[in-house]
């Protein structure tokens, strides 16, 4: 049986490319998208992607991912280290969901070593640039048993 995946991206992502590409890279929102997607073309997998910069909007996502998506992966940028609204729509929904990030927060400022999400998702991915996202992936194919070893 096929599975559904949400690549979800939140505030600021939508700059990638242009934003700080020092600490985040030169890829783009639509570049990682497209990176995903050929990633998983393999797999029988229904992708859908979405970004805003609004957490009303995100928890909207989340929550309509109920209706479709098996798994989530979700860059919430700097609501990471904010939202108890995001970590409760991740609770609501039951989905396994994989917290990502293009940088390494631990090795960054202070307020971005927290996550309110982390304890209530899957896992955690940092660190490895667009790379992340395909680590993320990787994790959710091994949870749902179609990527071995
Ligand atoms: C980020 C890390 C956050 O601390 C920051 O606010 C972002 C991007 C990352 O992908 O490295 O917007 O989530």
């Amino acid at each position: 049986m096929g599975k559904g995946l949400l690549l979800l991206h939140g505030p600021n992502l939508n700059l990638l490319g242009t934003r700080q590409p020092e600490v985040y890279g030169s890829m783009t929102l639509a570049d990682i998208n497209r990176a995903v997607e050929q990633h998983i073309d393999a797999y029988d997998v229904q992708f859908r992607a979405a970004q805003s910069n609004h957490e009303g909007v995100l928890i909207d996502c989340l929550h309509e991912a109920r209706e479709w998506a098996d798994g989530v992966v979700f860059n919430p940028g700097a609501y990471t280290h904010t939202s108890i609204a995001l970590r409760d729509a991740i609770t609501a929904i039951e989905l396994p969901v994989i917290e990502v990030h293009l940088s390494n927060v631990h090795g960054r400022e202070a307020f971005r070593h927290k996550s309110l999400l982390a304890g209530v998702c899957l896992g955690a991915i940092a660190g490895f640039g667009w790379h992340s996202y395909i680590l993320a992936v990787d994790a959710l194919l091994h949870y749902w048993d179609l990527l071995r070893d």
